[in-house]
């Protein structure tokens, strides 16, 4: 029987390990999250936060899997009947674009090979191309995990704004947040 030592050492893309020091908060007997210093500390996160969204923005903090805060997104800002356009980068972009389809939404594809992130030009000219602002957001994967594809999520808002369009920029940064430009 082979032995090893130390704590197991997870080695895929993701859930990421955590580090010690984390794991060693989370030991702490339970908060009352009703009462007085939960509150303190919820203030306090919210703030200090906002530098990791790169916003001075408030920063809503919703506790669920990828997949949930995906639903959360397109059914907290859209209606059933409403056309996303949708940047194809990889496996999870795919799988957003077939929930953004079951939850009654039309999504309009940009199709990519898998070998690179949303394109900010071809953004910006399927933006052009609707003059009648039928688009209500455009959704892009930041950090593909499925392929590593990198999207600039700053190029394809000065899209948005280039086009002068109204359309709202949905990112999923689930695995780029912190550690990708
Ligand atoms: C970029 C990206 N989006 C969405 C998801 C889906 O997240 P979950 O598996 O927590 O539902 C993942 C999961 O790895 C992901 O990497």
């Amino acid at each position: 029987m082979s032995y090893k030592a130390g704590p197991h050492f997870l080695q895929i893309p993701g859930p990421s390990n955590i580090p010690g020091r984390v794991l060693r908060a989370i030991e702490r007997p339970t908060m009352d999250h009703r009462g007085p210093s939960f509150q303190d500390l919820a203030v306090e996160v919210l703030e200090k936060i906002k530098p990791i969204f790169k916003t001075s923005q408030p920063v809503v903090i919703f506790p669920s899997s990828g997949t949930g805060a995906w639903e959360a997104a397109l059914v907290n800002t859209l209606s059933p009947g409403d056309k996303v356009l949708m940047y194809e980068t990889g496996q999870f972009s795919n799988l957003w674009i077939e929930l953004a389809s079951r939850l009654g939404l039309k999504p309009e594809i940009c199709q990519g090979d898998w070998r690179g992130g949303a394109i900010a030009e071809v953004i910006e000219e399927r933006l052009l191309a609707d003059t009648t602002k039928q688009i209500k957001a455009v959704c892009i994967v930041h950090n593909e995990t499925s392929t590593g594809a990198l999207s600039n999520v700053k190029a394809v808002r000065d899209a948005i704004d280039n086009a002068k369009h109204p359309a709202l920029l949905l990112v999923d940064t689930i695995s780029g947040l912190g550690s990708r430009a």
